[in-house]
């Protein structure tokens, strides 16, 4: 079953991953809020009726642990944080319709209600473990009160995942040599009775979901390693204080992965108490004709492709139209690092007066939005100095600017057969863009158009031209403004809304429909201002200082990260010292190659066979990218093989070559321009 495109006439639910309420937040964290808060946007743009929402994630270990570290109850802790969160979100113009957090009320009920029912179905049993035990303190350790070694990959891990290696999630009892967080020893196991949802009675349902899901092909192939094989039963609950409590079982709370996706629902349910069900009814979302949207970080893919849909299922709700996985955001070629102080905080950024409309443009038009992307102030200052004043910022300005001088506003007119038509084709962007979950073609799309006006404007030379021709001219470049306006409202929502008062357009951008790109803009307006200013090298330099005293006063300490995992994402390896000659690289037989057709290998989890034109033929070529990629859109991409390495056999299939790719989710190289296939690479 394939889905109807956007807009439908169904509700639409866009969630965020809940943040654990147990850090302050840095410039990565936004990535995933942003995005979501732009395609949510984008949806509305298209006439989707839509609640967004999210909360914060107040129990599990990652709070207790850091709030035990801090002294202070996990309660306080937690509530801190989220009052934090809540405020920061809209500072970037991230908002939710309802941003709650877990331990509320309505969470505790409905999850427990979902539990409840979970149980009588029969989808819930009982079962003797092994849980981690620190002898020395008495009690038991779950999830990140123990370390250890992940039993899958050997790296080091934390109880319920295995953060620095293979990204799995360990059930209570998996990790091999565990210690305890708490005192530092060597931790026992101990028997104890916990309650498991059997995962494995959702096996097949499972199978066929994930054909249908949609979103980013990480989200869409990884799962179906875990499908495919053995689906384990999944212990729900913990042995601690801060927690639901199991409905009936007063000494065990549910494990956090049950609650904080629950809070998806509770939130809309929030909603729906706030504004009325005419308006946007939760139960008809969740339970009846939903489109459920889940924006994420790619760590947690498993828990929204697997735990969730299953837990969904099990109560007859709907179920997840897609998901939407992020990569990671680094920090100058480094992972960000909570506990070193390399980071760029939240607080700070807004601090040093920059304007949210840029890191939102940056973070979500820098890359494909499941690549990882890279911050530093000169990548930003580049970008913003070249796409945003250079091309965006120039052409409204000049374009305003003139308008206004020479008429007073908008010249009298309708806008050319030119102008009209490029303007429908950059909305047809904008909603091949919603519908391909790709929040990077929705943003393009208004800049890519404010780049043609430039050209416009260039190649009509209206200030060399008398009227009625300069006039027609400007008539469309006040056209083009209007349209940039509508077009980059989900990505920069402050510079549009600007934009929107500069034309004296009554009514808000951010309720005008993608339509409203053609309607005619206001006659009369003001001069304009610049939208967005220059970044010198000078604040760059500036900036850099501060980045790097900052990092330095905090030292070469060695503690653990707040969320634990920015650490983990690895430094950039360093560049190599020994250099090569040219004979040795010409040596390389590097070719343009084509991809005529990409399918997974059976049985091998993460390969998958190519077969790449080459131009004088066509090579059968393994590639570690089936998981990474989706198979089924790459024919017809260009590639860059290395044609002589020798043969060899992966799972039993032959490759002809190497693919070449860049990083963990490997990046596939390709051309610039349209080389054609067997095109030498010197
Ligand atoms: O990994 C995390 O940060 C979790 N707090 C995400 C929870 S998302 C969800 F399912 F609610
Ligand atoms: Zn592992």
């Amino acid at each position: 079953m394939s889905h109807e495109e956007f807009p439908t006439e169904n509700p639409a639910v866009v969630t965020c991953g809940l943040p654990y309420a147990n850090g302050d937040l840095h410039v990565g964290h936004l990535r995933t809020y942003v995005g979501g808060d732009a395609f949510t946007r984008a949806l509305r743009k298209l006439g989707q009726r839509t609640a967004f929402v999210s909360g914060s994630d107040m129990h599990g270990t990652p709070v207790a642990v850091n709030a035990w570290e801090e002294g202070v109850t996990p309660e306080e802790f937690a509530l801190r944080h989220h009052e934090k969160y809540e405020e920061t979100f809209p500072k970037f113009d991230i908002e939710f319709d309802h941003y709650g957090h877990t331990a509320e009320d309505t969470n505790v009920e409905l999850t427990q209600r979902f539990v409840r029912e979970l149980d009588e179905k029969g989808y819930v049993y009982e079962r003797e473990i092994e849980v981690a035990w620190d002898p020395e303190e008495g009690q038991a350790l779950p999830d990140r009160y123990v370390e250890g070694t992940c039993p899958y990959c050997g790296e080091h891990a934390r109880g319920d995942e295995c953060d620095e290696g293979c990204g799995r999630h360990l059930e209570p009892g998996e990790i091999e040599d565990p210690t305890s967080v708490i005192t530092g020893n060597p931790a026992e196991y101990r028997t104890r009775e916990h309650k498991f949802l059997r995962l494995s009675e959702f096996q097949d349902y499972l199978g066929e979901f994930i054909d249908r899901m949609e979103g980013t092909a990480n989200a869409k192939n990884q799962p179906r390693e875990w499908i495919e094989g053995e689906l384990q039963d999944w212990c729900i609950t913990r042995d601690m204080d801060w927690g639901i409590d199991y409905p009936g079982a007063e000494d065990l709370v549910l494990y956090v992965w049950v609650d904080a996706p629950i809070e998806y629902v509770s939130s809309t349910k929030q909603y729906t108490e706030r504004v009325g069900s005419e308006t946007f009814d939760w139960e008809q979302a969740w339970q009846e004709s939903g489109e459920l949207v889940h924006v994420i970080g790619r760590d947690i893919i498993q828990h929204h492709t697997v735990f969730w849909p299953a837990m969904l299922r099990g109560v007859e709700y709907q179920e997840p139209r897609s998901v939407m996985a992020s990569g990671f955001v680094n920090l100058d070629g480094k992972g960000f690092s909570t506990s070193r102080n390399r980071a760029v905080w939240v607080d700070d950024y807004l601090d040093e007066g920059f304007d949210p409309d840029l890191y939102r443009y940056y973070i979500t038009t820098g890359t494909g939005f499941q690549q990882d992307i890279d911050f530093s102030w000169e990548k930003f200052a580049e970008r913003v100095n070249g796409e945003l004043v250079g091309t965006l910022g120039n052409f409204l300005y000049r374009s305003l600017l003139f308008a206004h001088r020479n008429y007073g506003g908008t010249p009298e007119g309708e806008v050319s057969e030119e102008v009209r038509e490029r303007i429908e084709g950059a909305m047809d962007e904008f909603r091949e863009g919603v519908n391909d979950y790709s929040v990077r073609a929705v943003g393009q799309s208004a800049v890519k158009l404010a780049g043609f006006g430039n050209e416009y404007i260039q190649r009509h030379e209206p200030w060399n031209a008398e009227d009625p021709e300069r006039a027609a001219v400007i008539r469309d470049c006040v056209q083009l403004s209007k349209a940039v306006a509508v077009l980059a409202e989900p990505i920069m929502p402050g510079m549009a809304e600007r934009l929107w008062d500069q034309l004296d357009e009554k009514g808000s951008v951010h309720e005008t429909a993608l339509d409203g790109a053609l309607d005619a803009p206001p006659t009369e307006f003001d001069a304009p201002d610049e939208p967005f200013e220059h970044i010198d090298e000078e604040r760059v330099a500036e900036l850099n200082e501060k980045l790097e005293a900052q990092i330095a006063a905090a030292g070469e300490s060695e503690a653990t990260d707040a969320d634990g995992s920015e650490d983990a994402r690895t430094d950039s390896e360093a560049l190599a010292d020994e250099r090569i000659g040219f004979e040795a690289f010409q040596d390389l037989d590097v070719r343009v190659g084509e991809v005529v057709s990409a399918e997974g290998i059976d049985g091998a989890d993460d390969l998958a066979r190519l077969e790449v034109d080459l131009g004088l033929e066509t090579r059968q070529i393994v590639a570690g990218i089936k998981q990474l990629h989706d198979l089924d859109g790459l024919a017809g991409e260009r590639v860059v093989v290395l044609a002589n390495i020798e043969r060899t056999e992966l799972f039993g299939v032959e490759s002809n070559g190497m693919v070449l790719a860049a990083g963990d989710e490997a990046d596939l190289l390709t051309t610039h321009s349209d080389s054609p296939p067997g095109t030498k690479i010197r």
